[in-house]
């Protein structure tokens, strides 16, 4: 895959002709996540950058402030510690709700293992607040054909079993069949689906398309042609079985700001085929175990503490691979402090951890050097073995019957929302 030309490199610096260094951009597309690299060092993902660069919105105080008054619930924790930190027209949704017209949610999922990740979890913990907060309806897609187009190593049959594991895992966070459509792209594309995917593929050119996302002549034409699939839910019409012959109800789409090109292009096309551009709420990465320049990822196995890992699976991960940003000794430590900024125990617990005192204490306490980094970590685990924990129960408690009523496009789904223009 080429690199996507979203974020250009930053020039290499030259002094009298001499080349003096050879930085390297920050890198964010969907399929890779690395911070700048500056003088031969990596850099954190710089989120600013990436707002001014993809041409978003930051979620500021008075976007916060209006959530709240227009649902009458406080912020969730991961928007009020900025972590969905960024939009693209999320205004129009809230201005939709308060004149009671209706919107839906629409995210998703690569299935490239059996089992997500803990930075998997973000955005349908927040879809599941959204859900209960707005009362509407969200469809979930699992591109099971694009990780069987772009993982060479992974057989088509294998990515479709991963998508059905998937609809376990995505049951057990809480969500209900009544209110939720899950679809698999292998599974479902079909019928009013494939309608708006032929409809979309006609409004975007190759050269649309290698802008977007990079492609060389040596990619293949099942790549090129994806983008079509993932924009096709953002559309109401694509789910006749919940919207009926409607085409005039929005999505929020609540996902990784990686996702955002293939929204771009979905935004762009909306226009010519007279339907609602969708709306998006993003979020900042959860980091590889290894530190925040790059995201946890599934194709890099030691970054990723997994749903499926056991109680001494995560101990042993965050004992042993957790970046931490203490200092040697305790020497030190007494004198200089440690960054919780820094230390992925720390930041881990940020978004598990509903308490935003015990947060605060924490980090004040880690910054005068009361808490050592054995410790931070030691907490850590705990909140993820219990988190881990308890939502692997509930998913030994979903049924093949429950999974197959999520994946039935009929099974009765009602919204008072519908009734209304
Ligand atoms: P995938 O499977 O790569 O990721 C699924 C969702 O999880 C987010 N994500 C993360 N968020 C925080 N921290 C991380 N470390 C992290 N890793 C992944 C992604 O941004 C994404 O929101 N093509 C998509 C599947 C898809 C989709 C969608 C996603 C289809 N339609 C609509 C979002 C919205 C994919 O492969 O996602």
């Amino acid at each position: 895959m080429a690199e996507v030309p979203t974020v250009a490199a930053v020039p290499v610096a030259e002094l009298g002709g001499l080349v003096v260094q050879d930085d390297v951009a920050q890198n964010v597309t969907p399929w890779t996540v690395e911070g700048a690299e500056v003088d031969g060092v990596k850099q954190a993902i710089d989120y600013d950058r990436l707002i001014k660069d993809f041409g978003t919105r930051r979620i500021d105080e008075e976007m916060l402030e209006r959530f709240t008054k227009v649902t009458g619930h406080a912020p969730h924790l991961l928007l009020r510690r900025g972590i969905f930190f960024s939009h693209r027209e999320l205004g129009v949704i809230l201005d939709r709700h308060e004149q009671g017209k209706p919107f839906y949610l629409y995210t998703g999922r690569g299935p490239s293992r059996g089992h997500m990740h803990i930075g998997h979890m973000l955005p349908f913990l927040f879809c599941k607040w959204l859900q209960d907060v707005f009362d509407v309806p969200l469809v979930v897609q699992l591109t099971d054909d694009e990780k069987f187009l772009y993982k060479p190593e992974l057989k088509a049959e294998q990515t479709y079993e991963y998508a059905l594991a998937t609809v376990r895992e995505i049951a057990a966070i809480g969500f209900k069949p009544e209110k939720t459509f899950i679809f698999s792209d292998m599974g479902h594309m079909g019928g009013a689906f494939y309608l708006n995917v032929l409809k979309i593929s006609r409004c975007i050119t190759f050269s649309m398309a290698r802008s977007s996302f990079g492609y060389t002549d040596s990619d293949h034409i099942g790549k090129i042609h994806f983008p079509c699939i993932q924009a096709a839910p953002a559309f109401c019409s694509t789910f006749p079985s919940i919207f009926g012959n409607r085409t005039d109800i929005p999505c929020l789409i609540p996902c990784g700001i990686d996702q955002d090109p293939y929204f771009r292009l979905t935004r762009d096309v909306a226009k010519p085929l007279k339907y609602k551009k969708p709306s998006l709420i993003h979020s900042q990465f959860l980091p590889a175990l290894q530190g925040g320049t790059t995201k946890m990822s599934s194709s890099v196995d030691n970054s990723a503490i997994f749903m499926d890992d056991s109680p001494n699976k995560i101990k042993s991960k965050i004992n042993g691979n957790a970046f931490s940003g203490g200092p040697t000794s305790l020497e030190e430590l007494r004198k200089f402090g440690s960054n919780p900024d820094v230390d992925i125990s720390y930041r881990y617990m940020t978004y598990f951890v509903e308490d935003d005192q015990e947060i605060a204490d924490l980090a004040v306490s880690y910054r005068k050097g009361e808490i050592t980094s054995g410790e931070m970590k030691a907490r850590c685990i705990k909140v993820l073995q219990d988190f881990i924990g308890s939502f692997q129960e509930r998913e030994r408690a979903i049924t093949d019957d429950d999974v197959k009523n999520f994946m039935d496009p009929d099974y009765p789904r009602h919204f008072a929302c519908l009734a209304k223009k």
